[in-house]
């Protein structure tokens, strides 16, 4: 199989997140000690994907580059694609058919927060199927803010719902979608919405009826984190901070990922511990470079 790239669709204009994110893109907002949008990357390196377009505004693309470079820093292969306006999440598969050139992906919204044991696992068995794809669904309080499963008395999925008025299940689909190589192809044959967008779900939906798409789900000991509003976007933080202080452990370290995943040896991981010298994340960087001595 072509190896699979990755996608951070991290465009949108954040307006649920007024007033902080009027100067600064929703996904490079804190959560506690790092930007937003390391923790999906980390999903996405925990996959084993090593080359990923990350697709902004175009007014906020710099800043990303900025923070996230070329991506050689961890090993990797950072592409940039601006998407001009919000036209639905199924328009990145457009917007980066250029880029996946036939490869299979994952695509991860910029927002998306997951944290749990044997999710690298999961995430590495979603990239080993080859045909159709690979969504999560994860048991929330308020279904109908997001794409909605709907199973048959069997517990299969028949169909999946945005943001539907009455909630089939309590079961939301997360933002994160292993899709084989057909994606771009579909997601042109897609018609827009009554809100004229691109959906997603339509897009899975293809997939679904087809009896290719395997809905996985994350079960307790799983965190799947809303930073939709300003009272989710702490309590995520929180979150993050609880449980890293506890274990002594990073959430969401790309360096640290890196390393383990070999794509970086020893010098790099030691230059990188230098440039966050001054913080307890250079110190963690340290750290590990001495338990591996
Ligand atoms: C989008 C998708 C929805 C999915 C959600 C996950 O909704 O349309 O199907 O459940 O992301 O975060 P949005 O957050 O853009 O409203």
């Amino acid at each position: 199989m072509t190896e699979r790239k990755g996608i951070i669709l991290a465009g949108g204009s954040g307006t649920r997140l007024y007033p902080i994110t009027m100067g600064v893109s929703k996904q490079l907002m804190p959560v506690y000690d790092k930007p937003m949008v390391y923790y999906p990357l980390s999903v996405l390196m925990h996959a084993g994907i090593r080359e990923v377009a990350i697709i902004t505004t175009p007014h906020d693309q710099d800043q990303f580059r900025r923070l996230l470079q070329d991506g050689s820093q961890w090993g990797m292969s950072f592409t940039y694609i601006t998407q001009p306006s919000p036209d639905g999440l199924a328009q990145a598969y457009l917007l980066a058919e250029d880029f996946l050139d036939g490869a299979p992906s994952a695509m991860v919204l910029g927002d998306n927060i997951f944290f749990g044991h044997g999710l690298p696992e999961a995430l590495q068995s979603a990239d080993a199927q080859e045909k159709g794809g690979t969504v999560f669904g994860y048991h929330v309080v308020d279904p109908e803010r997001y794409g909605v499963v709907d199973f048959d008395k069997d517990g299969t999925a028949r169909e999946i719902i945005e943001k539907p008025e009455v909630p089939p299940s309590n079961f939301a689909v997360t933002g994160l979608y292993f899709l084989d190589a057909e994606a771009p192809a579909r997601a042109r044959a897609i018609t827009p919405s009554a809100r004229g967008e691109l959906e997603i779900v339509s897009l899975l939906q293809s997939y679904l009826e087809e009896g290719t798409l395997s809905v996985q789900t994350m079960g307790r000991g799983y965190a799947w984190l809303d930073t939709g509003t300003h009272a989710s976007l702490l309590d995520a933080g929180n979150f993050v901070r609880t449980m890293s202080q506890r274990q002594g452990l990073q959430i969401g370290c790309p360096e640290e990922i890196a390393w383990h995943n070999g794509w970086i040896g020893k010098e790099l991981m030691a230059q990188h511990a230098k440039t966050f010298g001054k913080t307890d994340y250079g110190g963690y960087l340290a750290a590990l470079i001495r338990e591996a001595e």
